[in-house]
């Protein structure tokens, strides 16, 4: 299912994420900012269990979370919103899918995985702000599954109709949240309107 999130402080924060004139740093800031706002809508319905505190005056029944929370940034972009989330979530595990897509075939090419053990009972996130074709969270998501995932959402800020169709098509269980659906991708695979190739924004390579 296709979730989008547009929470006005969101959308306002996008439009400068799209704004060819943000800078790497505020661009890297407020990428965080989206990442939080959109992980906090996503998180509203987790489970929580009933504990004993101790405050000051007595002993009282309060709540926590139930399950731990697994944050998958797909490198490099996604690590650009993992700092937004953690401020959130500091107790969430982090693992990394190391994955590019090649420039001609567009195919996603995997060099790296490293994930936490406990990922099998966890709350998936996989992070990657674009999502072109899809070939590259499609991907991302059967690594995750391979190692025993079975809840998982998949966390993108910008997504194209050819990517949102090819995770429904691959994953049909997995959610998709999204803080805009554009129109669709160019000859290149870029998203349009977009906001250009993300992991450059992030970390100044271009
Ligand atoms: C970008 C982006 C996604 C992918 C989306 O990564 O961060 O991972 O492209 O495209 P897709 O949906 O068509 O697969 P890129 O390949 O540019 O690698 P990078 O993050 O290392 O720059
Ligand atoms: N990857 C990006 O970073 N941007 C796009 O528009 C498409 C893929």
């Amino acid at each position: 299912m296709l979730i989008l999130l547009q929470h006005p402080l969101i959308t306002h924060k996008l439009t400068l994420l799209r704004d060819r004139s943000t800078s790497t740093k505020e661009f890297r800031e407020t990428l965080n900012e989206v990442s939080g706002l959109m992980a906090f809508e996503i998180t509203r319905d987790l489970p929580l269990r009933e504990v004993s505190v101790e405050t000051p005056l007595r002993t009282s029944r309060a709540r926590v979370l139930a399950t731990e929370i697994v944050l998958v940034p797909v490198l490099r972009a996604g690590l650009g919103m993992v700092e937004g989330i953690t401020n959130l979530v500091p107790t969430a595990k982090v693992g990394h899918i190391g994955l590019y897509r090649n420039e001609e075939t567009l195919q996603p090419v995997t060099y790296y995985e490293k994930l936490p053990d406990t990922i099998s009972s966890a709350m998936v996130l996989v992070l990657d702000p674009m999502l072109a074709t899809g070939g590259s969270a499609s991907e991302a998501i059967r690594c995750v599954k391979g190692k025993g995932a079975s809840r998982v959402k998949l966390v993108s800020v910008v997504g194209a109709p050819e990517g949102v169709r090819r995770i429904e098509n691959d994953h049909p269980d997995v959610d998709i949240y999204l803080a805009a659906l554009d129109e669709g991708l160019n000859e290149s695979g870029y998203i349009i309107p977009g906001l250009g190739d993300a992991g450059d924004r992030i970390f100044g390579t271009k």
